[in-house]
């Protein structure tokens, strides 16, 4: 059983769930019933148990169940090795989320410290076609998962660089008011480089250790601009915004850094880079980024981490999806999956918990055998 899970999980007015309260153990959790249920729901409800807006990117205010509108709040027992914490998480009245960890105020980033969660979504079948964004974003939320300090660092960066790029805005020219804040974000900038360089290595030693089903994928980190030729030295990085700055100017916005840098994933066995990729070999290195995730996390941190993964068995054959659940199992994941159906999920037998989902005017109702 995974020493990272989740013991219970109580929705309250969140989405389409007035109250919902699931009992768990550590084994994984397959999640079923039809289309519109409330299955998603109950996973992204799991994903704002770590830092950040959750797999579906939203606002406060859209979680909340409409048409009341009154507030949501989403509490679990968490066991994190072999500590217990509560976490409670909510927004009132549209105001943005708050969060208590053992009862006591925490920032969000604190959530990072105690619990690993990582997620596959539909949305992401196109993450290798599709912007940059997305791909860093993926890459740090791997990141994340090794270096919790990962978090803070890119707040500080972005603040940093959002108060730079208002002066860009308004023309400011005097380089007296850009001095700490390019020092501020050279520093915290280098710093995201070399934490997002770690977790490339970290997944590369976990799939070249591995013996799986799912293709190898060599990452790289790619940068926009070649004006930094060493990203990880804050001087060399410090030195590259002061010369960019009368472009930056120009356009309005800071051009170099690495809110620009990029992930490249070639499938390995072909040599052939991943946007080029069929469909299902796109999603495939996904699922074995996200396993290899887990597995580098179980040495690392000590527990291989909550993953949550949306209507994932749907898009594998049958051979594809036992090497999944026997790769998840002998992860000790705690893994949420949903899909419509229980026979998705028939192989994983007594190895899962089963969570029913239906809809029943407009209300999602939860049952457990
Ligand atoms: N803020 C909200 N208040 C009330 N209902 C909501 C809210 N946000 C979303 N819903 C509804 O929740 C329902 C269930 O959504 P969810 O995405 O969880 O379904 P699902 O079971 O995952 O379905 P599918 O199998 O199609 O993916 C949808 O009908 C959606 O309209
Ligand atoms: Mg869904």
């Amino acid at each position: 059983m995974s020493a990272l899970f989740l013991s219970s999980l109580t929705l309250s007015h969140f989405r389409s769930h007035k109250r919902a309260k699931l009992d768990l153990d550590g084994r994984p959790v397959a999640i079923y019933g039809p289309n519109g249920a409330g299955k998603t729901n109950i996973i992204e409800a799991v994903s704002i148990l770590s830092p950040g807006r959750g797999l579906r990117r939203a606002s406060s205010q859209d979680m909340t169940r409409r048409p009341e509108a009154l507030g949501w709040k989403v509490t679990a027992d968490l066991t994190s090795i072999n500590q217990h914490h509560e976490i409670e998480t909510w927004s009132e009245g549209g105001a943005s989320r708050q969060t208590k960890i053992d009862g006591k105020a925490a920032a969000q980033v604190a959530l990072g410290r105690i619990g690993r969660v990582l997620w596959l979504i539909p949305a992401m079948d196109r993450l290798w076609i599709e912007g940059a964004e997305g791909r860093r974003r993926f890459l740090d939320r791997a990141t994340l998962s090794f270096e919790p300090s990962h978090a803070e660092t890119v707040l500080t960066y972005e603040k940093a660089m959002r108060e730079r790029n208002r002066l860009l805005k308004d023309m400011v020219r005097d380089a007296h008011w850009y001095a700490a804040l390019e020092r501020q974000m050279a520093d915290a900038g280098a710093k995201i480089h070399r934490n997002r360089m770690d977790a490339l290595l970290l997944l590369a030693n976990a799939q070249a250790a591995a013996e799986t089903a799912f293709p190898s994928a060599l990452l790289d980190l790619t940068h926009a601009d070649p004006a930094c030729d060493a990203p990880d030295d804050p001087n060399a990085l410090l030195a590259a915004l002061e010369g960019s700055r009368q472009r930056d100017m120009a356009a309005g916005r800071t051009l170099i850094g690495p809110h620009r840098a990029d992930l490249s994933a070639v499938y390995a066995a072909k040599d052939v880079p991943a946007k080029d990729c069929s469909t299902g070999e796109q999603k495939a290195l996904l699922i074995s980024l996200i396993l290899a995730n887990g597995r580098a996390l179980a040495d690392d941190f000590g527990a291989p981490p909550i993953l949550l993964l949306d209507e994932v068995a749907a898009h594998l054959d049958a051979s594809r999806r036992d090497a999944l659940y026997s790769e998840i199992t002998a992860l000790g994941a705690q893994a949420f999956m949903t899909g419509t159906g229980p026979e998705l999920f028939e192989e994983l037998g007594e190895a899962a918990q089963d969570v029913y989902v239906t809809d029943e005017s407009g209300v999602s109702q939860v049952s457990q055998t």
